[in-house]
């Protein structure tokens, strides 16, 4: 099978990234998402990373203007997935607001496309039971920010054959990232696992009173020598994002040790999502992370 046209599902934080990959990789792309807001809010953002890619010389202004030919917007499933030879969902991480996109999926791509779901923790098996091809169904887990992440999961359930892995490894490698393939399936795959521990014991030790988590995040990187501490991550990648993993997590595992920490709760509660709203666990202006 030869991967021709892809759709990316959903133009939010990741689903932007992901498309671009897509047409920079030569893909005629598709990226759709019900909120036409988005799609326009993601392709401002794209020209304006595309133009700094251009002015650092990292691709030509004729890459550049070949990579938005093959880009287009819509609302429209039908439009996106109607003739898609590989698509791609990166909707909110809600495993019943997945179940029901691949539904519509299932009924509108054509028979032999491949769904992959860029899930950060559901295994494709909570989620490839629902269409008629479960043997084309798998995960394919981007980073964030994908257009500078280096790195793909593709996970391979019972359900999905042989020949689906190989095609979205072949897809991950077009579109210039970096793939590992899981042999099976575990939920939150190998990167968040590790985050994941990372983070519920940089939680603990906080709730606990043991440090701040300003000097938490110092150990981390000094220490440990990561780039950002725990709680950075956090901000950067949205706190309603790292609570929807909790929570999915949880209602899998039923592990009240998996439950979002309270700290992340109120967080959410209060608004306090991050970088995009301005405030998580540090402040932030538009020029960056206010000094403090
Ligand atoms: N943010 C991260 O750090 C990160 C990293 C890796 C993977 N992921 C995964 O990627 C997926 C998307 O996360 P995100 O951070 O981009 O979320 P987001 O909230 O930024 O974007 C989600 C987008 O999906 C759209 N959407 C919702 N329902 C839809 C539907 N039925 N049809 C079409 N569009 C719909 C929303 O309008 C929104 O624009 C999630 O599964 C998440 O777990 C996120």
């Amino acid at each position: 099978m030869r991967v021709n046209k892809l759709a990316v599902i959903g133009a939010g934080s990741m689903g932007h990234q992901i498309a671009m990959l897509g047409a920079l990789g030569g893909y005629s792309t598709v990226l759709q998402d019900l909120n036409e807001e988005a799609l326009e809010k993601a392709k401002g953002t794209l020209e304006g990373i595309m133009d700094k890619w251009v002015k650092k010389g990292k691709i030509s202004e004729g890459d550049k203007n070949e990579a938005f030919n093959r880009l287009t917007f819509t609302p429209s499933l039908e439009e996106a997935a109607g003739n898609a030879d590989f698509v791609i969902e990166a909707v909110v991480e809600k495993l019943d607001v997945k179940r029901e996109v691949f539904q519509q999926l299932d009924n509108i791509a054509p028979p032999q496309t491949i769904l992959a779901t860029n899930s950060s923790t559901i295994v494709s098996s909570l989620i490839a039971d629902v269409t008629e091809r479960p043997d084309r169904v798998c995960n394919m887990h981007f980073f964030f920010p994908a257009l500078v992440m280096d790195c793909v999961e593709v996970v391979k359930g019972d359900h999905t054959s042989e020949e689906t892995a190989q095609i979205a490894m072949e897809v991950s490698e077009q579109m210039n990232r970096t793939a590992v393939l899981l042999h099976k399936e575990i939920s939150g795959f190998i990167a968040n696992r590790i985050l994941f521990a990372i983070q519920k014991e940089a939680m603990s030790l906080y709730e606990n009173g043991y440090a701040d988590f300003k000097d938490i995040d110092t150990i981390t990187k000094k220490a440990l020598s990561h780039p950002l501490g725990p709680f950075e991550l956090l901000d950067l990648s949205g706190i309603d994002v790292g609570y929807y993993v909790m929570q999915q997590q949880y209602n899998e595992t039923g592990n009240p040790l998996d439950q979002p920490p309270k700290t992340i709760v109120d967080k959410v509660e209060a608004g306090e999502l991050g970088r995009k709203t301005g405030k998580g666990f540090y402040e932030y202006s538009e020029n960056g992370r206010v000094r403090s």
